[in-house]
């Protein structure tokens, strides 16, 4: 017998769709160091932390950098993301999100941010949200990224409810593994080749059948 008291989102596709900017930042610094990264790469970096993408992005070329190059490298990737972030308004939650956000406190869940990007609250900020969410959880919180658990569990105790009690919504393989491994309910969003380990799959955030999650979990 389980209740849901609490979600936790991810920010970066589930509440906005913040890929393409990852995926233009990324994709400048490829061409300006000359290594190859197309659309289809930067799925791999979905849910991923910077330094990861970063790893990822680099393959083999990573031995040409030394660690100081590798932190100019991030830090160069990020100040085209954030010049990018900017341009985020109040009309840019993925549909249905903003909906679901009121629907889940109308019905009196904590509700939490759980994120492993460093630019959580500027995106919150820009979106109109930061003071919405009973805890935020973010890059900066915790030390070891998804797969690991400690994001949600950080945001778990954020709101000060047990992670059985939890539910994560989750666009990334990475997210829903943390969400498993926490003991926590699991709800994906996307393809099933992606999230299809979670307890609940839905293709999009609008998609979301909050009855169904409630109702679910109970047994499981
Ligand atoms: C995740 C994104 O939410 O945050 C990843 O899905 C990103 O693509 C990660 O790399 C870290 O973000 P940031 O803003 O700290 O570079
Ligand atoms: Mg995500």
């Amino acid at each position: 017998m389980r209740e849901i008291r609490a979600f936790i989102l991810d920010l970066d596709g589930v509440v906005t769709d913040t890929a393409e900017y990852h995926f233009k930042a990324w994709k400048r610094l490829a061409e300006e160091e000359e290594v190859p990264f197309s659309r289809a790469d930067n799925e791999q970096l979905r849910g991923v932390s910077r330094r990861r993408s970063l790893e990822l992005l680099l393959g083999e070329y990573i031995e040409r950098y030394s660690e100081e190059e590798i932190l100019a490298l991030m830090a160069r990737k990020n100040d085209y993301y954030q010049s990018m972030l900017t341009q985020i308004t109040e009309n840019d939650f993925l549909p249905g999100a903003r909906q679901l956000l009121d629907d889940l406190k109308a019905r009196g869940m904590k509700v939490a941010i759980g994120s492993a990007s460093k630019n959580t609250r500027t995106v919150l900020t820009q979106l109109g949200i930061l003071d919405f969410f009973d805890g935020i959880s973010d890059g900066y919180t915790v030390e070891r990224a998804k797969p690991k658990p400690d994001v949600f569990v950080y945001a778990a105790g954020a709101v000060g409810v047990p992670v059985v009690n939890c539910a994560i919504v989750e666009d990334a393989e990475s997210g829903v593994e943390a969400a498993l491994i926490g003991g926590m309910i699991a709800v994906g969003i996307g393809p099933k080749s992606r999230v299809g380990k979670a307890h609940f799959r839905y293709e999009s955030t609008a998609n979301i059948d909050l009855d169904e999650i409630i109702k679910g979990s109970v047994n499981l």
